[in-house]
């Protein structure tokens, strides 16, 4: 099995809960506060742990109380932190919005030292031995241009989570084996609207054309759809039990992803045991918090069997 590789950020998670946001110059009274960990890629790197992957992460943090909280997370999750420098920036944070009674949310994100991100953070040695680089886009885009190029050139499978998303990121999918956007992330990246089945298999057709090997494309409550040129199957959502905080499924997803090819599963079997880990995200709150572990997406898989 080989181990994967995630380049990205880590944020210290703030989540709000209150009836709506304020508008500019109002204060609002909230009901709830949380703090936890999050950032795209941290929280990907413990879904593919917690999945049974051995895990390297590449990051930057800063030499404050949240770099502290990030580096105690990975240690007692057992990530490879080898490849995560400390700079004098602080470590990135996100506000969280919840609206109180939803499992919705809205992320303002600001990366900090993860923001200074380069090619130079991405050595050779990470990926000897190797099975899977992963990244997304919360830092630098010629950081994650020279992850998916390197673990190209190295024999790596490469996963391009392109979240959040724009336009310009089209220019990584000839990098990527798989790309993972979620509906609105496909709908930028292509141009085309993504609200029906057949309009994801639309994008689908539109991301493979503009270089991507395949796409998957998360769709919430109705599961993926897994898209080749060979083959556009939909896989269902499977659930666990409410969703209380869709935080972070989209990061579920993607690190069981990950683990799930690095240990040979065919991608199909990837995909749908990605959607489980997606599925069991949802029912805990937080982000990397909420992560699912190994035992709790096989048992969810075999019940739905
Ligand atoms: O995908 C969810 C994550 O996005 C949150 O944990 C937040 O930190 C933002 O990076």
């Amino acid at each position: 099995m080989g181990r994967v590789v995630v380049l990205g950020i880590f944020a210290a998670d703030l989540a709000f809960t209150a009836p709506r946001l304020p508008h500019p110059g109002e204060t609002l009274l909230g009901s709830a506060f949380a703090l936890g960990p999050g950032g795209k890629g941290s929280n990907q790197a413990i879904a593919a742990r917690r999945a049974g992957a051995d895990v390297a992460f590449v990051s930057r943090i800063g030499r404050d109380a949240f770099g502290e909280m990030s580096l105690s997370l990975w240690q007692a999750e057992g990530i490879d932190t080898r490849a995560v420098s400390r700079s004098d920036k602080p470590t990135g944070t996100a506000f969280i919005f919840r609206p109180e009674g939803s499992a919705e949310n809205a992320i303002i994100v600001v990366s900090g030292a993860a923001g200074d991100l380069n090619a130079e953070d991405v050595t050779p040695d990470l990926l000897d031995g190797a099975g899977v680089m992963l990244t997304q886009l919360e830092q630098p885009y010629p950081a994650a241009q020279a992850a998916l190029a390197r673990a190209r050139a190295a024999g790596l499978v490469t996963i391009l989570n392109p979240a959040p998303a724009s336009r310009e990121a089209a220019a990584l999918l000839p990098l990527a084996d798989y790309v993972t956007p979620n509906e609105s992330e496909a709908a930028l990246l292509t141009g085309c609207r993504v609200d029906t089945i057949e309009d994801a298999r639309a994008a689908g057709d539109a991301l493979i054309d503009l270089g991507a090997g395949c796409a998957v494309i998360t769709l919430g409550e109705r599961g993926a759809l897994f898209h080749t040129p060979d083959r556009s199957t939909l896989i269902p959502a499977m659930t666990a039990g409410p969703a209380v905080d869709t935080t972070g499924a989209g990061d579920a997803f993607n690190g069981a992803f990950a683990a799930a090819l690095a240990e040979g599963q065919v991608p199909f079997e990837a995909a749908r045991f990605a959607v489980a880990a997606a599925g069991l995200s949802v029912t805990k709150p937080g982000a990397g918090a909420a992560m699912a572990h190994r035992a709790a997406i096989d048992a969810l898989i075999a019940a739905r069997a």
